[in-house]
């Protein structure tokens, strides 16, 4: 029986590790070694929770002090926040830094230089490895084929890659010489990717021939010439080859990744862009309420100082960790949390290119013991699924190298937390239920190794970060009563716009509530200030942790020839958390039968790729709508669930 923190090390909670107590206590000797225990004695607090207080008070102080301390600068900054331009809010503007800089180069000057940076392993089974140095002359070859590509600071790459190290060296590349990427997840398809190209007018794109997932090739280039067809911009189409299968090349745009880093424009010599630190790092898409996804942009300086905060304080990341977060490089966990962060830590990390039960469900367990992993970081979706195939999986493997666990994307139920605490924590690893989004760059709500947990509760705040719950109006909601996830204070890592749409940044994020930051979720508090996140409350489906809008769905929908109109939700499901339900009108002469509904549904997934496949098309005579012609998803939902509709009265008659 491990020993668990006596309740003094832990803040005012006084319960202990019983059967009757709410609580979950993290192991002493965790607590203990903790990185965010010494930096609160450090700076003489009583407990974390002291700390955690004060960094929410003073919170340009605390930015500052980890702005120093995380990071390192070509020109230390001499302000920390400038709001004059609210809520274009800004953050040590006047310093010069590079976020490849302190991911890389900073490492190879020190012993670092041979540590292990990048595990990879593919689906296969074979794997690949790259040290600090490696990968910092990887990194410099691209940047150089790039720049001979004539991309410079400012222009923008679109990456669509499946999850090998090409995609962090692409990204990495990128970032060196000042140009932002924009990555598309390699599960989108055609549509997406076009628009996402569209909007970001990248003159490159970077893809491979194609990925393996549960053992089948994906198509990616065939995808994306597809893609470019309606992309007149795209002038260059870099392709990685992973699996080796035929693709067309097309003679003048098309040029093989391996060739080019080849040649010798491909120097392994590059200097890293010295930029000001609001120069912008990357966008990425995410669903937002209505019409095409957005650009969310962040910035070189503040996010690498709250994406390496986090991960230092709350997932506890040290030098000789093997960590490991299952997450797609494609996604925002992924930039955060696979490509960025660990390696401004210096850490050691796993990467996995497949499915995690493949060939068989103990594959991700296998990969734990075969490693030595020490810090796990998936999504609830990824546990429920595994949870299914039951214990004897994870049993068969030795997980006690696993020392802390996390979670994200969505709310994760409280049975899969008990399952995830005691099967593959062995009742020894806390879980880090961290809430943060796109918008947010790294995480906001989220316990630190020394908090006492509750099974589905994200717990607090994390440090620097003022978030509360609040009724329609902005007032501070009660106890357990729901309410609206706000922000009050800017926070480094924060997108900084909307890509080409500062209108629509200000309307959706900081209009709501004048002056407070609106994440788009529900939420309530418990009595211990706790906060339980519900979900959505806009038009945005989480499907197995992917966030999709029911408007793309809808005009996917509406883009076959027998559609005339469509809605979209989101029902519950067992390992998905959400599934997406669809409601056609289909046009004069269309017959409603078993072969059209498979039609759409194939339909979906091959114009939005494979996520967004809906579970159900039902064909229905007309659609709930208010007199504006909105349709009304939320009496939908109602009816799909057999619930009370609540208030029709804006319904057209
Ligand atoms: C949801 C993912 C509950 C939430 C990093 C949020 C969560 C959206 C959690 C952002 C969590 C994420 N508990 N809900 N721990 N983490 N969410 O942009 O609805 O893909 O607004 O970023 O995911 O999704 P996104």
């Amino acid at each position: 029986m491990t020993e668990h923190a006596a309740p003094t090390t832990v803040g005012q909670f006084s319960a202990s590790n019983d059967a009757e107590s709410a609580f979950y206590y993290p192991p002493a000797a965790l607590v203990e070694n903790s990185n965010v225990l010494a930096y609160a004695r450090e700076k003489g607090f009583a407990d974390v929770e002291a700390m955690r207080q004060w960094s929410i008070e003073h919170y340009q102080d605390f930015w500052a002090d980890m702005a120093t301390r995380m990071v390192d600068w070509y020109m230390p900054f001499s302000k920390v926040l400038d709001d004059s331009k609210a809520p274009f809010y800004q953050w040590f503007n006047d310093g010069k830094i590079n976020i490849v800089h302190n991911a890389l180069d900073r490492h190879v000057k020190t012993w670092r230089k041979n540590k292990l940076a990048l595990i990879w392993e593919s689906e296969k089974g074979d794997n690949k490895t790259y040290s600090y140095w490696q990968l910092f002359k990887r990194v410099n070859k691209f940047a150089n084929v790039l720049k001979s590509m004539g991309v410079k600071k400012g222009d923008t790459v679109t990456i669509y890659l499946p999850r090998v190290p090409e995609i962090v060296i692409a990204m990495l590349a990128c970032a060196k010489i000042g140009a932002m990427h924009s990555v598309v997840y390699g599960g989108f398809s055609v549509e997406a990717l076009q628009t996402r190209i569209q909007d970001a007018q990248s003159r490159v794109v970077i893809t491979a021939d194609g990925g393996y997932m549960n053992g089948k090739v994906v198509e990616l280039k065939k995808i994306t010439d597809d893609a470019i067809k309606h992309s007149p911009v795209v002038e260059i189409v870099i392709v990685v080859k992973r699996t080796g299968h035929e693709v067309e090349m097309q003679q003048g745009r098309d040029l093989w990744y391996e060739e080019l880093m080849a040649l010798p424009i491909a120097s392994t010599k590059c200097e890293t862009e010295q930029l000001d630190a609001e120069h912008p790092l990357y966008m990425l898409y995410t669903s937002g309420t209505t019409g095409a996804p957005k650009g969310l942009v962040h910035t070189h300086g503040g996010y690498q100082v709250g994406v390496a905060t986090t991960l230092h304080f709350n997932l506890d990341i040290k030098e000789d960790d093997v960590y490991w977060c299952a997450a797609d490089p494609g996604w925002v966990t992924g930039h955060s949390y696979i490509v960025y962060g660990p390696l401004m830590l210096g850490a050691t990390q796993v990467m996995y290119e497949g499915a995690p039960t493949f060939p068989f469900p103990n594959r991700w367990w296998n990969i734990v013991e075969r490693y030595g992993v020490t810090v796990l970081y998936t999504a609830p979706t990824a546990i429920r699924g595994l949870m299914r195939f039951g214990e004897a999986w994870p049993n068969r493997h030795d997980l006690g190298s696993l020392r802390l666990l996390g979670s994200v994307g969505e709310p994760i139920n409280p049975e899969a937390w008990r399952w995830y605490h005691r099967v593959i924590g062995r009742n020894n690893c806390p879980i880090m239920d961290t809430w943060w989004q796109t918008e947010t760059g790294s995480m906001m709500i989220t316990p630190n190794p020394t908090t006492p947990l509750k099974p589905g509760s994200g717990t607090r705040a994390s440090f620097g970060i003022d978030a509360d719950v609040v009724n329609d109006q902005g007032e501070h909601a009660s106890d357990d009563e729901d309410g609206l996830l706000i922000i009050r204070n800017p926070w480094p890592s924060m997108l900084r716009t909307i890509y080409n749409n500062p209108e629509r940044y200000i309307e959706q994020y900081w209009s709501r509530i004048p002056g407070v930051y609106t994440a788009g979720d529900s939420a309530r508090k418990d009595e211990d200030g706790y906060f339980w996140v519900i979900g959505r409350i806009d038009d945005v489906i989480k499907v197995s942790g992917y966030r999709l809008g029911t408007a793309e769905v809808e005009s996917a929908l509406v883009s076959h020839p027998s559609v005339a109109e469509a809605a979209a939700i989101g029902l519950p499901h067992e390992v998905k958390g959400n599934a997406i339900h669809t409601f056609v009108i289909l046009k004069n002469g269309y017959e409603a039968n078993q072969d059209l509904e498979d039609a759409l549904i194939a339909h979906v997934g091959k114009v939005m790729g494979p996520i967004a496949r809906p579970e159900a098309v039902q064909f229905v005579p007309s659609l709930p709508k208010t007199r504006s012609g909105k349709i009304m998803r939320r009496v939908l939902k109602a009816r799909a669930l057999g619930l009370p509709e609540g208030d029709l009265s804006t319904l057209e008659q």
